[in-house]
Parts: structure tokens; C-alpha cells; sequence
């Protein structure tokens, strides 16, 4: 599965770094070739004898080597992907500010390859807002953050900032790596709809949201550079992917036509828009006056798109919803999955900072059908979209192409 991928296992001085060892035995397995790379902390945890053993060379620490007087630059530029198990407190803020102070160090700074961090430290460490605002910085860099889980920690205390599980690090190592490879939606059929709808009261006015249309348009780019055909339907001026279809709409029900023809067509659809679901019954064909008094508006209801879909499904399409709440959006969500047939609802809480409706964050909990979840946490609008393609994929993976039995409909 990762035969030729060269992934460079970064160890930093936490109790965790036993865990690398685990990690490296994994990607070992699935055929990565493995460089450990360890500062001079983690051989206090875990042993260099170990992990050489185990990876595909013999362990490197050090910027000074007689044979090799640069080699972070090798290690950097021939990574297809950099990996640090554990991340320490002290090495995220190394790296956030940019300080080459030993070989780990400089090879993140040395690499155009995706990079993957795995924190784990004290729950008192983890929240703290210079650990949290380093954990912003390279999140909005592109760094991909996976999450520490709650349990046991060092010294028996309890609390947030245990390292993910290895199983869980591999996954994200492979997903990121499969991202990377280019191609993983090569002749897939992508149709992404974004950006709030506008009803009309009369030809000046009209009844819409807050939906920007960014995280849909990241959705399209993400396909695109994956290798998919994307159909973007959108109501707002936006970049758009080179060689997508793009189909401008205003309306739900422009927006339900142009879906749902391209749906025919498609392997997976993404409902990132916010679609009214109510409109004026009759918009007024010339403009209200004020002297009419207040207008009586009558509302009736939109077609529900994304249930339409899940009615209509082709063999193993598919879809994902949206669900922006305000508020913990879990019981909403998992509500959505189920009414309305989605294999995946991508659930935000718009007022949580940093990931609101005009912002070029966002932080969602993926759910899935087959009771899987997948929490992204505060990250570029770009990586929130590679990960629910990494979902997608997944889904596509899970079922086949020629599968066309539903999804199975659990509660996590
Ligand atoms: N959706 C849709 N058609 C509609 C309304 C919503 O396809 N007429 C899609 C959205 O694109 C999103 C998902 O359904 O992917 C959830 O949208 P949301 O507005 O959160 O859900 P509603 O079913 O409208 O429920 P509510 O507004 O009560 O939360």
C-alpha cells in the first residue's frame, strides 16, 4: 500500500515516543521505506537500537555528520511525507516559529512534503494558548494536526493530551500520502455545490444567508488537484478549479435543477452550499413600495436537494451533506445522516471561533453512515477539504464501485 513512499518518522523527547516504535513497525508493513529521525530528548525515552532495528535505516540525529554535512536537506527534499511521533510542546513551537535548532527541526523547515504532527503532552500543556496558538499557526501553514485523545497520562493523571492512537497515525500518514500521490480521484465524477442561495421577495430584494461559498470552492479545488472531473454549482463569484464545469445559480430551485442533472452523471456529490429552505411563494414582479405598508410575506418550502439525492442514488454514488449549526452540532448531524440518506454530514458549529461562515478556517467533526467520525480540529478551509476527500474516498473504497447496497445507517 505505501510501496516506494519515503516517510521521514520524526521522535521527539515526550513519554510517548514508545509509541513511535509502533507507528514505525506499521508503515514498515504496509511497505513505506521509514528514516527515524530522533532529537536528542527522545533517545531518553525510547532506544536508538529499537528503532533502527525496525525502519528501513539506521536512526539519524544529529546536523553534524562528517560523511553528510547537510543532511536535513536530503532528508527534506526526498520525504514523499514527514511524520513526528510525538510532538512535544517544545517542538511545535520550534517549528511554528520557524527555529532550525537540530536535525528534526530543519528538516520540517527543509520540506515541501506534507507534513503530519501527533501531539502529546500534559492536559495543562496541551491547553495552553501559546501551545494552542503555535497548533493555529501551522495549521494555517498546512501542517496536519493529529488530535491527542483523552485517558491516562504520565504520572497517572487524566486528562487530554494523550497521543492518538498508532492505528489512528498510520491512517492519517496513508490518507495524507494517498492525497499527496496525486491521483487518488482520477476519473471520479465530483459535484460540489456551494455558496448560500438568494430567493426573491421582488426584483431588488431577496431572502439568503451568510454562506460565502469558500469551503465549497476549497471542496472543488481539493477534487480537482486529486485528479477528479468536478462539477461545481455555485452561486457565488469565485476562483474556480481549471478545466471544472462551472454552473452558476441563484436559487434553490436553480440550484436543485443543476444538482440534480449533474448528479445523474456523477460518482460523488458534496452539498457544501446552504440552500433556503423556504422561499416567497409569489416574488412580486415589480418592486414593493413602502407606501404599501409592511409586505405579507408568504413562505413555502424548497426541494430538499440532498434528500432528492439520497432518494434517487445511483450504484455506489456517494453523498455528503453539510450541517453548519450553532451550538455542539453532534445530535443534528447524526439526525441529517439519517433523514436524509447521506453516506457523510461534515458538521461545524458556526459560532465557534474561528470556524464561522466568511473565514478561511473551519473546524468540523466528520460523520459517517458506517458510524466512523473524524474530528478535524481549527484548520485551513483547504485542509478541511482533504480530509472530507479522504472520507470520500474511504466511503468509495469501503463499498466498490459496482456495490449497490445502501449505506448501513448506525449511531456511532
Ligand atoms: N440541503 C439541501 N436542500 C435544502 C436544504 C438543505 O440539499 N433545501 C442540504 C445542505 O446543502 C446541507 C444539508 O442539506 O448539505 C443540511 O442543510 P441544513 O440547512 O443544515 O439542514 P436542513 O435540512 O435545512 O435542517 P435545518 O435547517 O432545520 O437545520
Amino acid at each position: 500500500m505505501l510501496a516506494g513512499r519515503r516517510v521521514v518518522l520524526g521522535v521527539t523527547g515526550g513519554i510517548a515516543a514508545y509509541k513511535a516504535v509502533e507507528v514505525c513497525r506499521r508503515l514498515v508493513d504496509l511497505g513505506a521505506h521509514v528514516v527515524p529521525v530522533m532529537t536528542e530528548d527522545a533517545t531518553r525515552f525510547v532506544g536508538e537500537v529499537t528503532l533502527s532495528a525496525l525502519a528501513s535505516e539506521p536512526v539519524q540525529r544529529s546536523l553534524w555528520r562528517e560523511q553528510d554535512p547537510i543532511p536535513h536537506t536530503a532528508l527534506g527534499q526526498q520525504a514523499d511525507l514527514v511524520v513526528v511521533v510525538p510532538a512535544t510542546a517544545r517542538f511545535l513551537g520550534t517549528y511554528a516559529a520557524g527555529i532550525s535548532d537540530g536535525l528534526l527541526a530543519a528538516t520540517v523547515l527543509a520540506t515541501r512534503a506534507p507534513v503530519v504532527v501527533c501531539p502529546a503532552m500534559h492536559t495543562e500543556m496541551w491547553e495552553h494558548p501559546a501551545v494552542q496558538e503555535n497548533l493555529a499557526t501551522l495549521r494555517r501553514r498546512g501542517v496536519h494536526v493529529v488530535e491527542p485523545g483523552s485517558g491516562r497520562l504520565a504520572g497517572g493523571d487524566v486528562g487530554t493530551g494523550r497521543l492518538a492512537d498508532p492505528v489512528d497515525i498510520v491512517a492519517a500518514v496513508t490518507a495524507r500520502l494517498a492525497r499527496s500521490g496525486g491521483a487518488d480521484l482520477a476519473g471520479v465524477t465530483v459535484v460540489v455545490s456551494a455558496g448560500g442561495t438568494r430567493e426573491a421577495i421582488d426584483p431588488v430584494r431577496f431572502i439568503t444567508n451568510r454562506s460565502s461559498g469558500k469551503q465549497g470552492h476549497a471542496i472543488a479545488d481539493a477534487a480537482a488537484a486529486r485528479g477528479a472531473d468536478v462539477v461545481l454549482v455555485t452561486t457565488v463569484a469565485r476562483p474556480v478549479p481549471a478545466g471544472a464545469t462551472v454552473v452558476r445559480v441563484d436559487t434553490a430551485a436553480e440550484m436543485a435543477d443543476a444538482v440534480l442533472a449533474a448528479a445523474e452523471h456523477a460518482d460523488v456529490v458534496v452539498m457544501a452550499a446552504a440552500v433556503a429552505d423556504f422561499r416567497p411563494a409569489v416574488a412580486a414582479p415589480v418592486k414593493l413600495r413602502k407606501t404599501d405598508g409592511p409586505p405579507q410575506l408568504v413562505l413555502e418550502p424548497t426541494v430538499d436537494i440532498l434528500a432528492e439525492l439520497g432518494r434517487r442514488r445511483r450504484p455506489g454514488q456517494v453523498l455528503v451533506g453539510f450541517a453548519a449549526e450553532t451550538g455542539d452540532p453532534e445530535e443534528r448531524a447524526l439526525q441529517k445522516l439519517r433523514s436524509k440518506g447521506a453516506d457523510l454530514v461534515v458538521a461545524n458549529d458556526v459560532a465557534a471561533p474561528g470556524s464561522g461562515f466568511d473565514g478561511d478556517t473551519n473546524a468540523v467533526t466528520i460523520y459517517g453512515a458506517d458510524g466512523r467520525r473524524t474530528v478535524v480540529g481549527l484548520s485551513s478551509k483547504g485542509e478541511v477539504a482533504g480530509a472530507v476527500l479522504d472520507r470520500v474516498v474511504a466511503c468509495r473504497a469501503a463499498r466498490g464501485p459496482d456495490d449497490v447496497t445502501p449505506p448501513t445507517r448506525s449511531d456511532p
